[in-house]
């Protein structure tokens, strides 16, 4: 019997892990991996070089008129095996990690047009299944259908302590401070905006991993992916 592909919804707060889980599902599966976050990033980015965007300021029409010269793909690095976002054709996966990018993401985010060019994007990445995808909006919005929704929540202490360690393991300069404020302001605004706030979709299931470990958290949910498997 050939074994029917799902889709895998993983929404939750920043720096819970989502990615981490999402890649190692998507690589025991062989389903495909999708960040959407690299897409919001990506556009925050485009939006920082053309000076759309400061801290104190934000030209939305002149982004909303760009969107359609900005072309987003993911590349695979097979050396990293990994795919590595593009903007208009040039690989921005470092420069969007920084915590400049992260500091105005949130906002850029919370604009509609932006959301509706990338949502009908994700969807298209999706139409053959067999795809691990994370974000904020996946399992209520991007893909209200799939058939395995995760919730990923955990303190924002202890994901600001991740996120601190992973932008100092690639020699990025930041402080412990700056990340914990960063990973609160963004849960604020991402919850809270009009468009696709980040909830908790009906149907999903919730990981506090505040103190899970990865290996028990990764099992858990590659059980539960497997079951939805046989039952597709
Ligand atoms: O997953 P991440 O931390 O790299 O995401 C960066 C930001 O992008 C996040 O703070 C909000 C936004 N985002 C979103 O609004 N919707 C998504 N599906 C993914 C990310």
């Amino acid at each position: 019997m050939i074994e029917k592909k799902i889709i895998i919804a993983i929404d939750g707060f920043s720096s819970t892990g989502k990615s981490t889980i999402a890649k190692h599902l998507a690589a025991e599966l062989n389903y495909l991996y999708v960040d959407t976050g690299a897409m919001y990033r990506a556009i925050t980015y485009y939006a920082m070089q053309q000076k759309y965007v400061t801290k104190e300021f934000l030209d939305k029409n002149a982004l909303i008129e760009d969107l359609p010269k900005i072309t987003l793909d993911f590349v695979y690095n097979s050396e990293l095996q990994f795919s590595e976002m593009c903007l208009n054709g040039v690989n921005v996966e470092r420069e969007i990690r920084t915590i400049q990018v992260s500091k105005l993401v949130s906002k850029v985010s919370a604009i509609s047009e932006v959301r509706r060019k990338l949502v009908e994007q994700q969807q298209a990445m999706g139409t053959k299944k067999g795809l691990v995808m994370d974000g904020r909006d996946i399992g209520t919005v991007v893909f209200p259908g799939a058939e395995l929704k995760l919730f990923m929540t955990a303190s924002p202490e202890k994901r600001a302590a991740r996120r601190y360690k992973e932008l100092l393991d690639k020699g990025h300069k930041v402080s412990y401070d700056e990340v914990l404020e960063n990973v609160q302001q963004r849960d604020l605004i991402d919850s809270t905006r009009e468009d696709s706030p980040l909830v908790k979709a009906k149907d999903a299931v919730e990981f506090d991993n505040s103190d899970m470990g990865l290996r028990e958290q990764f099992e858990r949910v590659y059980n539960l992916a497997l079951l939805k498997i046989s039952e597709a």
